[in-house]
């Protein structure tokens, strides 16, 4: 295995620390050479099941138990949207409650193999919950940059009882990203945990080996929310993978989601340009409210090499999909994780079997979110007339 810059090719050596090619400055990949793929006798649980295809050895990890998370049929959701099968992969169930753990175990683990004294990453909120809790289960110091005001409060909470060293950057998440970038480039014992860093990523293609083997199939479709864009372009690679591994015959489409006020990989994908930036970016997804996605050249490449598509949904939409998945499968998830649900009712799915749905993160990461929506909570004096007339309203 080496590093490889997506837009030049530039390669590097694993050991080396770098964030971005020298020589044209894109972002870069974990290739993996054919005899690596070779040896897919996988075993064990979790992410560290896939230790032949990850660039970290299993017996160092810094694990929770990771992974493994359910895959869980909705028929009740699929009839209403018009879906002939479709099942929720739900990241949730992970130990910090996001799917950011599948990478931190790595990433945390790559970062002690380093030999790094801290770890750091800007954060809309879930990735520093999750590197704060492996930082710590690996003794490990965790530097946490987040945007003022606008990160969900479990999230905050997580960062802070595991200990990490939480500042609130008066600006975006873009402006915490870039101050991320600055510090750990200048010193070196500081090392970055953002989904820039390719190491993490090798940890989220997981989900799509944890799918295929659940299926026993490929699913036509894999709809996901976009942010920062690293989660869809690690799972088009874990899909790569199989396929060049000869595992599989087709790969899914990948069908990225963003938020109204935070689309702008939709709007490079629409028109085509060569940059991708908004400022600004507003929606109550927080998780999801970023305007200059560090992976954004990763994801237009998973989107247009799978025939798949990127598309919008509104706040309100969003909302209305979060209530609707929780009522009708019992699935709590958060409002980022909400998004591509929402995007189920915006396209007829004549042209597609099985879609595969991936919620994100947990919905008590931000109760918040429901509970400012929600109508007033019916009250009774402690009497079973008072009850009764209560249950009336409620
Ligand atoms: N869903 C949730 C719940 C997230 O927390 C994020 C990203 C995404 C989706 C988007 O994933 O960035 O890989 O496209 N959260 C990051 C954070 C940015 O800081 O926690 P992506």
């Amino acid at each position: 295995m080496i590093q490889r810059c997506i837009g030049c090719g530039s390669t590097y050596p694993l050991k080396q620390i770098i964030y971005t090619c020298t020589a044209c400055g894109q972002v870069l990949e974990i290739a993996l050479a054919d005899a690596d793929l070779a040896n897919s006798r996988f075993s064990g649980r979790g992410v560290w099941r896939y230790e032949p295809w990850l660039p970290a050895d299993a017996k160092d990890a810094a694990t929770l138990m990771e992974g493994d998370t359910g895959l869980y049929p909705c028929d009740r959701l699929a009839r209403e949207v018009g879906i002939k099968r479709l099942f929720i992969k739900n990241e949730g169930d992970n130990p910090t409650g996001s799917f950011k753990d599948r990478g931190m175990t790595v990433g945390v683990t790559w970062a002690a193999a380093l030999g790094a004294r801290a770890v750091a990453c800007a954060s809309t909120g879930n990735t520093s919950a999750s590197m704060a809790a492996y930082a710590a289960r690996r003794g490990l110091e965790a530097i946490v940059l987040i945007p003022d005001g606008k990160v969900a409060m479990g999230k905050l909470a997580q960062a802070v009882v595991h200990g990490a060293r939480v500042v609130q950057i008066e600006g975006n998440f873009d402006d915490a990203m870039r101050l991320v970038q600055e510090l750990s480039l200048g010193e070196g014992s500081i090392y970055l945990l953002n989904s820039i860093n390719p190491f993490r990523l090798e940890g989220q293609k997981t989900l799509a080996f944890e799918v295929y083997e659940a299926l026993n199939a490929v699913p036509d479709a894999v709809v996901l929310p976009m942010g920062n864009a690293g989660n869809i372009s690690a799972i088009w690679k874990g899909f790569g993978e199989l396929h060049r591994a000869g595992l599989i015959q087709n790969r899914p489409r990948m069908m990225g989601v963003q938020a109204a006020g935070a689309a702008p990989i939709v709007a490079t994908i629409k028109s085509g340009t060569d940059t991708c930036k908004l400022d600004n970016p507003e929606t109550i997804a927080t998780a999801i409210r970023i305007g200059a996605p560090v992976n954004w050249r990763k994801a237009v490449a998973a989107v247009k090499d799978s025939g798949g598509e990127a598309g919008i949904v509104t706040d309100d939409e969003i909302l209305a999909a979060q209530r609707d998945l929780a009522r009708l499968e019992g699935i709590f998830v958060e409002p980022a994780s909400a998004a591509p649900i929402a995007y189920l009712r915006k396209r007829n799915w004549h042209d597609v079997e099985t879609v595969v749905c991936v919620t994100t993160g947990h919905g008590l990461k931000d109760p918040d979110a429901v509970l400012k929506t929600a109508p007033k909570l019916a009250r009774s004096a402690p009497t079973l007339d008072g009850l009764r007339t209560a249950l009336g309203a409620a």
